[in-house]
Order: C-alpha cells, then sequence, then structure tokens
C-alpha cells in the first residue's frame, strides 16, 4: 500500500506557494487516497530552528501553522498530522542515518549553498544542523516507510537524497529495511516571488510584499498583485527565461493591468474560505491541542517498527 508523508515548516503563515507547490495536493491526495493508503503531515519545527528563531514567536507558528492544516481541508482522522519534535523517532533516526551521509554531497546542495553564499568567509557562523538539514528529511520520509512524498519543485534535491541514503544503508546492512520514496512534484512546481520574480516566492524574504499569505484579506491580496512586478512588454506569453514575470497563452491579448485584475480575482477567491476557517480555528486551544496529541501518538506507532530494524541491522540492540 502508498505511504504517503509529506512536511512544512512552521516558520510564519504558509503563502501561496506553499498552498499551490503543496498543501494543495496535500489534501488532493487525501480526498482521492485508497482507504489502505496511510497520510502522514508533519510540521518541521527541528527543521525550523536550523536558522535563530525566537522562542515564543516559533510557538506561535506551530500553532498558526497547525491549523492551517486543518483550515486547507486535511482532515486528522484521515492523516496523521504532528508535530516533527514531539517524535524522537526522527532525530535518532537521523543520527543513524548520519552515518550514510557524505559531507561532500550535503556540501552541493543547492539549499546549502545557496544559504551560505554570504558567509563563505565566517565558517563559525555557519551551524552544523543546517549543514545536515537533508539527512533529518531523510528521516522524516524513510522512518514511516513512505512511498511518496507531495512537494514543490525546490525540495526534490533533498529527496533524491533521500533515496540515495536509503539505497546506502540496504547496501551497506545487506537487507531491504528502508523503502526509496518517489518525489511528487505538483503541477504548481514554483510559485515566484511578486516583487523579484526570478526567485521563488518564500517565507523568508524581507519584503512581505513579495508574497501572498494564506491569512491575507481581499484588499491585501489585490494591492499586492497590483504591486507585483511585471515587464512592460506588451501581450501576455509564457517565456520564463526572457519574461520571468509573465504568463499564459490564453490571456494573449489582454493587458497587464486586466491580467492583475483577473489574477487577484482568482486568488482571492481561492484564499478568502481558507483564510475564514483558519480564523475559526486558531483561537481554540483545545482543538489544537487534541490533534497534536492524536498526530504525536500516532506517528510515534508509525515509527517504531522502522527505528527498531534499523537499530537491529547496525547492532545497538537485539
Ligand atoms: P518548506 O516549509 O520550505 O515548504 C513547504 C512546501 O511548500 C513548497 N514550496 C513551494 N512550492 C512552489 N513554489 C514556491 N515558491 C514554494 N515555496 C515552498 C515546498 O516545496 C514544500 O513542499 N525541507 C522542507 C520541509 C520538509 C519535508 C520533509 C518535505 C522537512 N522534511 C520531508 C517533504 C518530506 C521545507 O523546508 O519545506
Amino acid at each position: 500500500h502508498k505511504v504517503i508523508f509529506s512536511g512544512i515548516q512552521p516558520t510564519g503563515v504558509p503563502h501561496l506557494g506553499n498552498y499551490l507547490g503543496a498543501l494543495r495536493q496535500w489534501v488532493k491526495l487525501q480526498n482521492d487516497a485508497a482507504p489502505d493508503t496511510r497520510l502522514l503531515f508533519s510540521l518541521v519545527d527541528l527543521h525550523a530552528i536550523t536558522v535563530r528563531q525566537d522562542p515564543k514567536q516559533l510557538l506561535q507558528w506551530k500553532n498558526e501553522s497547525l491549523a492551517m492544516l486543518l483550515a486547507i481541508g486535511l482532515d486528522p482522522k484521515r492523516c496523521t498530522i504532528f508535530h516533527q519534535s514531539d517524535v524522537s523517532a526522527h532525530s535518532e533516526l537521523m543520527w543513524i542515518l548520519s552515518g550514510q551521509a557524505s559531507t561532500g554531497y550535503l556540501g552541493r546542495m543547492t539549499q546549502w549553498k545557496e544559504k551560505t553564499a554570504n558567509e563563505k568567509e565566517n565558517s563559525e557562523k555557519l551551524k552544523l544542523n543546517l549543514f545536515s538539514y537533508p539527512v533529518l528529511q531523510a528521516a522524516d520520509v524513510l522512518l514511516h516507510r513512505t512511498t511518496h512524498v507531495p512537494v514543490g519543485h525546490d525540495q526534490a534535491q533533498h529527496l533524491e537524497f533521500a533515496r540515495e541514503v536509503a539505497n546506502g544503508f540496504n547496501h551497506v546492512y545487506g537487507q531491504d529495511i528502508l523503502i526509496p520514496p518517489q518525489t511528487l512534484v505538483s503541477p504548481a512546481k514554483r510559485v515566484m516571488s511578486l516583487t523579484h520574480p526570478v526567485s521563488k516566492m518564500s517565507k523568508s524574504h524581507p519584503n512581505p510584499k513579495s508574497r501572498i499569505l494564506l491569512t491575507d484579506s481581499d484588499e491585501l491580496i489585490q494591492s499586492k498583485i497590483k504591486s507585483a512586478v511585471t515587464d512592460s512588454i506588451e501581450g501576455v506569453t509564457y517565456e520564463q527565461d526572457r519574461r520571468p514575470g509573465d504568463l499564459a497563452a490564453d490571456l494573449a491579448n489582454i493587458s497587464m493591468r486586466v491580467l492583475k485584475e483577473q489574477v487577484s480575482s482568482a486568488v482571492t477567491k481561492l484564499v478568502a474560505p481558507i483564510r475564514e476557517r483558519h480564523e475559526s480555528i486558531v483561537g481554540n486551544e483545545s482543538l489544537l491541542d487534541d490533534v497534536a496529541t492524536l498526530g504525536a501518538a500516532k506517528a510515534t506507532e508509525s515509527a517504531a517498527p522502522t527505528l527498531l530494524q534499523v537499530k537491529r541491522a547496525v547492532g545497538l540492540c537485539r
């Protein structure tokens, strides 16, 4: 049977890139799933602390992000929704898998190179958990015997690495213990920034106008799209290299102004019901606590057999 696993960092309110690139697929996979398909979705708080976080802020973001997973339509009866740090097996497996992770491979990962580009001369500032980030991500998926991982395009390299780690482990210990998972890249694989259309939309960009949050009001969405960077070439075409701020063929003869109005109306229609559900859930602490407690228990149970098999294979226990 299929096991679907994916994760999102609770480092702020999820944006339209997260939604179109990943979260919307999660809900679709849930709704279309066969009865024997298992689904797990994690708020990866341990990944979040690979950059410095304010503790109070992080707690609030964990809560808001959990509420958002419910608001988009994930059902805790159907899926296991949990905070990564509630399930210590993730960290344990990560340590063991570190024995399969070459520092050369990790050093070539795009995310590491991008995040460290400015710190090259100052390795005192570069921390180990940012470097080993992909090993924890590999542990996340391998721990639950995941077969399919729905993500945006920026995560494809990390999952390639996870397959490498799984195959390496199986090879060394001579058994098919870990399952190399398939990557499911969503159709909207890379949603771009509104202010800098050659980069992806991201939670960490300093300009809040670069992204649309799933909690933004209609007016805010309209104003962000109105001020979005476009080029001044007439007509609308899709040429990613020459015109990264532009799109599609059935809009060929409309102006940028009309295009922006159409995009605003499509996006506000998509976001409004999510925002409203989020508003009604986010203050309900007892509901969110119940969901997190149930998710932690289910994920702990799901993780146990693989961790035991791995520890046996390595000679850490009988
Ligand atoms: P994160 O939190 O950066 O993003 C969550 C999901 O949103 C997708 N995404 C995008 N898709 C399209 N366009 C964008 N602009 C955009 N920005 C983000 C991401 O591809 C992702 O699917 N390392 C992961 C979290 C993680 C994980 C895992 C994922 C940890 N363990 C195991 C899958 C399996 C991350 O930082 O995602």
